[in-house]
């Protein structure tokens, strides 16, 4: 299979069918084994699989990398209430692409993780927000849904079991924010898709107010094959507190850019070199962005020993976040891709918290003013303590999204700037 690039140093789980178009049909996704796990999860009772899913120690893949089985412990028991699901398919960080590939190509083993991880925590409504800009996506979605339905694999007594979910997909309108977890659920009650004040948590006062778990893509995509081998099966790869596999999407500057499921840990020098075939045209490895544009940069140094896991990548620096790995050669004017970042960042806030409304759009115009070639060297002072005030002060962490860039540009590139001052000439920038 020519999946645009496939390694030999994958172990290809939850993307197995990555390239193959029948798999995306329910009887192609039969022969594939969809839908087996769903019984036997019945069989084995709710509890069991909240347990078989804690086992296995499966963090969310949304970004921040919470235990799954043990967010979905909290919540309520018999709470007399209706319970819901959402499925966060929204994905919208720079540099992101793993989520639309798990829908495009495997759309039923998405849908048997949300019916598993619905039954587990008491639901009978999934909600799958699909980003808005994913027509192709989400018709594909829409479509095995439907087939689903149509031969009771989601409804009514499903495959006889006596279990009732029913699955929606809603679709977006095109906002970033709405990628967090309460924004989204404003914006599915028809709301503004702002973020919500926590506590109450989303397991106490979730969507319509109800109790509600919500997960990443690629974490219920994982459900399944958890139910299916146990798991303890899924501990055989990754670390002790970063187990199994995950999707690396990897951009920029390397020879096979792509979608790599790799085991957690695996090093990012072997990601870049052999997986990805390496810098391009032999370039020099200059700066990494490992988990999707809120994360610290790091330098080359730092990326020499980074390990790709949760603590690994902490470790070294910066945080593995939803493992969007961005590779800059030495051709990369770091201010540059600062100020996209910063921009985009500006431009998606949704305005409810002063440092965050304030904050985007002043580092935008400072660092713009840099790239104009009116820049300070206090300009640079100034971004710090700005971006300072902007982290752990707002509603969410977009506002400390625009700082993790910020600051560690400044510290580990500070050279890219002092150039761009001292030249006091306009770059442009596209
Ligand atoms: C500004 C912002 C945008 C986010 N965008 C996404 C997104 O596009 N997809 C996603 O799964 N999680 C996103 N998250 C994280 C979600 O709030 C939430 O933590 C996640 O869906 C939980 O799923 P998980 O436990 O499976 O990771 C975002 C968070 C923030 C603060
Ligand atoms: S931090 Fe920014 S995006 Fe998040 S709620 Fe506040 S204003 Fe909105």
């Amino acid at each position: 299979m020519a999946y645009p690039y496939v390694s030999d140093r994958e172990v290809r789980i939850l993307s197995k069918h990555f390239g193959d178009p029948t798999a995306r049909t329910l009887t192609g996704a039969l022969a594939n084994g969809r839908y087996s796990a769903f019984k036997k999860a019945v069989d084995m009772g709710r509890d069991a699989v909240i347990d078989q899913v804690k086992t296995s120690g499966l963090r969310g893949r949304g970004g921040a990398g919470f235990p799954t089985g043990v967010k979905w412990s909290f919540m309520p028991k018999d709470s007399g209430k209706p319970h819901y699901l959402c499925c966060n398919a929204d994905e919208s960080e720079p540099g992101t692409f793993k989520d639309r590939e798990l829908i495009r190509w495997d759309p039923h083993q998405l849908i048997e993780g949300c019916l598993i991880a619905a039954y587990a925590i008491g639901a009978e409504h999934a909600y799958i927000y699909c980003r808005g800009e994913f027509f192709e996506v989400s018709s594909i979605l829409a479509q095995a849904v439907e087939e689903a339905y149509a031969k009771g694999y989601i409804g009514k007594d499903i495959q006889g079991t006596g279990v009732d979910i029913d699955v929606t997909v809603h679709i977006g309108a095109g906002a970033y924010i709405c990628g967090e977890e309460t924004a989204l659920m404003n914006s599915l009650e028809g709301r503004r898709g702002q973020p919500r004040v926590k506590p109450p948590f989303p397991a106490a006062v979730g969507l319509f107010g109800m109790p509600t778990t919500i997960n990443n893509v690629e974490t219920l995509a994982a459900v399944p094959h958890i139910v299916e081998n146990g798991g303890d099966w899924y501990r055989q790869w990754g670390t002790e507190k970063s187990p199994g596999t995950k999707l690396f999407c990897v951009s920029g500057h390397v020879n096979r850019p792509g979608n790599y499921e790799l085991p957690l840990g695996f090093p990012m020098k072997e990601l870049i070199e052999d997986v990805c075939g390496g810098v391009r045209d032999g370039h020099e490895l200059k700066a990494v962005i490992p988990g999707g544009s809120s994360v610290p940069i790091l330098d080359a140094a730092e990326c020499e020993s980074c390990s790709l896991d949760y603590e690994g990548v902490v470790s070294s620096g910066s945080m593995l976040g939803c493992a969007s790995v961005i590779v800059m050669d030495e051709t990369t004017d770091i201010v540059k891709q600062v100020y996209r970042m910063a921009y985009f960042y500006a431009h998606e806030s949704c305005g409810q918290c002063t440092p965050c409304r304030e904050g985007t759009a002043w580092v935008t115009k400072i660092l713009k003013r840099i790239l104009d070639g009116r820049g300070t060297e206090e300009d640079l002072d100034t971004l710090v303590d700005v971006t300072t005030k902007m982290t752990g002060t707002t509603i969410c962490v977009l506002s400390d999204s625009v700082a993790a860039p910020v600051q560690s540009s400044i510290t580990k590139f500070r050279d890219d700037y002092l150039a761009l001052i001292r030249r006091g000439e306009r770059v442009g920038v596209a």
